[in-house]
């Protein structure tokens, strides 16, 4: 792998859950950024798949198994190559549960009371509202911190953990002295917060029961332009972004994010144009986006080995950074660490 000299280059830290597909929001909100800056020199990006945040909401054993292994490949075929970064499985890198610990004791009840995903995955989940599901935030803090991340590309609705990531090392810091880098956020211009397609006003989730409200990467290209064709809009029948046009300008939005045009070349360009051309530009500009990752995971989900050889070397890598913030975490508190 490439990139053995990370002291010298911005540290990039990402990872997301392996709960089923990826969806449009994910796509465009992290994903997409993924890609972009393991290409850029400025940076080493290493990336995970989330799979001990996945089990603070129960999972049937055999689809979780197929969950992580369709969600990794579906993550190479977006394009993420492990020689330019480590995409690893976190469950496999013990130091992540070390570090979810220590940071445990660092953090404050009322701090993860007043998490926004805990308040709602409690309220979804009634029935087990496990400790898991309340400290799961110094968890995903523990992951940025081991590798001592200056960027974390997300979309907005992680920024909240990522704010309180900054508390807790800031925090630990202040006791100890330099231990963790303070990482900042990295959110996209465009497609930071993807909204249903049929309820603009709340976010983009597979979890969703109207399938309509969603873009998987694995739905196929006609799926795509339905879905898209039904989205909800609003009566004006003018393209154009503005406060109260939740329908419309969400899909500018993703429409930007995909394309790269502007808010102002969109309107220009379907002045006059009804609502049914947009959508279909839309639809069509998406599939042109998707269908070829589509295709790269088939290829990639068949080929089993070559997955375990990027995840098991990826893993290799990484832990040779996550240790080294470990046991300086650890010595800084008190820990006797064995000799090697
Ligand atoms: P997860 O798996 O829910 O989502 C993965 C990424 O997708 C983004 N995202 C969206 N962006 C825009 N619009 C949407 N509708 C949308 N839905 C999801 C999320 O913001 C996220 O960037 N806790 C994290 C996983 C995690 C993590 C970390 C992330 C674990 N450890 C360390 C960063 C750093 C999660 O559940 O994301």
């Amino acid at each position: 792998m490439e990139n053995t000299t990370p002291a010298k280059k911005q540290i990039v830290f990402s990872a997301i859950q392996p709960s089923g597909s990826i969806t449009l929001g994910n796509y465009l909100g992290a994903v997409k950024n993924w890609v972009k800056m393991q290409d850029n020199p400025e940076y080493n990006c290493i990336y995970a798949l989330a799979d001990l945040h996945t089990i603070t909401v129960r999972q049937d054993p055999a689809q979780f198994r197929k969950n992580i292994i369709d969600m990794y490949a579906s993550i190479m075929a977006c394009g993420i190559d492990v020689e330019k970064a480590p995409f690893f499985i976190q469950s496999h890198n013990p130091d992540h549960a070390v570090m979810a610990w220590i940071l445990d004791c660092y953090t404050q009840f009322g701090e993860l009371s007043r998490m926004t995903q805990f308040k709602d995955k409690s309220a979804k989940h009634a029935d087990n509202i496990n400790a898991g599901l309340f400290t799961y935030p110094s968890l995903m803090a523990g992951d940025i911190l081991l590798y001592q991340a200056d960027k974390v590309p997300v979309g907005s609705d992680q920024m909240q953990h990522l704010e309180l990531t900054r508390d807790i090392a800031n925090r630990f810091n202040g006791i100890y002295g330099n231990v963790f880098k303070i990482p900042e956020g990295f959110i996209p211009k465009d497609g930071a917060r993807v909204m249903s397609l049929q309820n603009p006003t709340a976010k983009m989730s597979k979890s969703d029961e109207n399938a309509n409200s969603f873009i998987l990467l694995s739905d196929d290209d006609n799926v795509i332009m339905k879905k898209f064709k039904r989205a909800i809009t609003d009566s004006e029948a003018k393209v154009r972004y503005a406060e109260g046009k939740d329908g419309i300008n969400n899909l500018m939005s993703i429409y930007s994010a995909v394309t790269g045009l502007s808010y102002e070349q969109i309107e220009h360009d379907f002045d006059g144009k009804g609502y049914g051309d947009f959508k279909t530009a839309v639809g069509e500009a998406v599939v042109a986006e998707l269908s070829p990752i589509r295709k790269r995971y088939q290829e990639y989900v068949s080929d089993k080995k070559y997955i375990e050889e990027c995840y098991t070397k990826s893993v290799e890598f990484v832990q040779r950074f996550s240790h080294r913030t470990v046991e300086k975490a650890m010595k800084k508190i008190g820990y006797i660490l064995p000799k090697h």
